[in-house]
């Protein structure tokens, strides 16, 4: 059968700032989905959270962007929002950018991953959420898991595997795609993908005339760019992602691996600052200092007829304790910078917050430096 993966995702109110979310969302968005389950239109449901991000995990079988399911994770989110504003939480309904559903809820507000493919004999998925950080911190986790054979042996030893996979990376400032394939383009894809505020990994599939259809995804990440649709900054787009394991595909450990090394994402504090992102289990998923560090949680089911079984919170693992701890010893390094960078993000990056204002202000201040040259020059 055909089944569809869906992770829907938004910070309609945080508790308290921006560290939580609070029971009451949670169990109206329960409630709704319940509905929705006895009505037939979800298969089943997980609701959970990541630090301030309200996270709504659904599967179905009505394909990606569909009008219903899009419809009923904007509801479920406009009812939390109602909730949020009664509790006066904070910055409630923030990512529900419109007023008016359009059929689509991809560009107001909320982030979203989905994928459709074939439920195999067993298909263990892992629903990965991110807070405090933007989409391109998936681009080098999800690169080494289906690309780096220093992660991810079966590359190397499983012959199912050993053609390497096709990666779709989005320009999500020039709004461009383009589909590239590992091992051969490893460099070129590098080259695009180190740049994570730019070059983001929206889908990977597998090759032609391996074990899995080559037309189906076995891993997304939701790209949607906040600034980019509000226009000005109004908070970082925390992102999600879902990914397929086992039998020709990265093995769960070969998946949960690369975030033992917590990497420097840029969304912490004000959206404005690098720091590590840290793996944690849901109930250490609450970004306190400094509004983090960045936090990472992953949740695995299996799927049997599209139910989840699971979940199973995957970074709650002593496994992760020393990527803990190396994370915040990192934290307090990057800390210690301060306002400077490249704690702080670099210029173009923070052109959406203060610093135009600053440099407006500072304008009649600013002296031509050639002039000022002649001038000192002159005597
Ligand atoms: C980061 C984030 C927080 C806020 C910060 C200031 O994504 O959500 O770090 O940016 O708490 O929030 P305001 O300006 O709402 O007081
Ligand atoms: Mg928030
Ligand atoms: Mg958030």
């Amino acid at each position: 059968m055909k089944v569809t993966f869906s992770i829907i995702k938004a910070d309609v109110g945080g508790w308290p700032g921006h560290a939580n979310v609070h029971p009451a969302l949670m169990e109206i968005a329960k409630n709704k989905l319940q509905e929705a389950k006895e009505g037939g239109l979800l298969i089943d449901f997980h609701v959970t959270h990541c630090g301030d991000d309200l996270e709504l995990i659904m599967t179905h079988t009505k394909g990606v962007d569909n009008e219903e399911i899009h419809s009923l994770a904007w509801e479920t989110f406009k009812e939390a929002t109602e909730k949020a504003k009664e509790l006066k939480l904070y910055g409630a309904g923030q990512d529900l950018l419109s007023d008016a559903f359009s059929g689509n809820i991809k560009g107001m507000g909320p982030g979203v991953a989905e994928m459709e493919f074939t439920e195999r004999k067993a298909e263990p998925v892992i629903a990965f959420m991110m807070d405090k950080t933007e989409p391109g911190a998936f681009n080098m986790p999800i690169f080494k898991t289906f690309a780096d054979p220093f992660n991810t042996a079966g590359l190397v030893i499983d012959p199912s595997m050993h053609n390497g996979f096709v990666f779709e990376i989005w320009d999500i400032q020039e709004h461009k795609i383009v589909k590239m394939s590992t091992p051969e383009e490893m460099y070129d894809i590098l080259a695009l993908i180190g740049a994570k505020s730019r070059f983001v990994i929206k889908r990977v599939y597998p090759k032609e005339g391996g074990k899995l259809p080559a037309d189906e995804p076995v891993a997304v990440v939701s790209t949607e760019k906040l600034y980019q649709i509000a226009g000005k900054y109004i908070g970082k787009d925390d992102p999600v992602a879902a990914v397929r394991c086992q039998s020709g595909l990265p093995a769960l450990g070969e998946v949960l691996n690369p975030y033992a090394f917590p990497h420097l994402v840029s969304g912490w504090m004000r959206g404005s600052h690098n720091g590590p992102i840290m793996p944690v289990g849901v109930k250490n998923a609450i970004c306190t200092r400094f509004d983090g560090p960045p936090r990472v949680v992953a949740l695995g089911f299996q799927l049997s007829e599209g139910k989840l079984v699971g979940p199973v919170d995957l970074f709650d693992d002593p496994g992760f304790d020393r990527a803990r701890q190396i994370a915040l010893e990192v934290a307090d390094y990057m800390r210690a910078h301060g306002p400077f960078e490249p704690h702080r993000l670099p210029m173009e990056d923070m052109e959406y917050t203060t610093l135009p204002g600053v440099l407006e202000k500072l304008k009649g201040r600013f002296v031509d430096a050639k002039e000022k040259e002649n001038v000192i020059a002159h005597f």
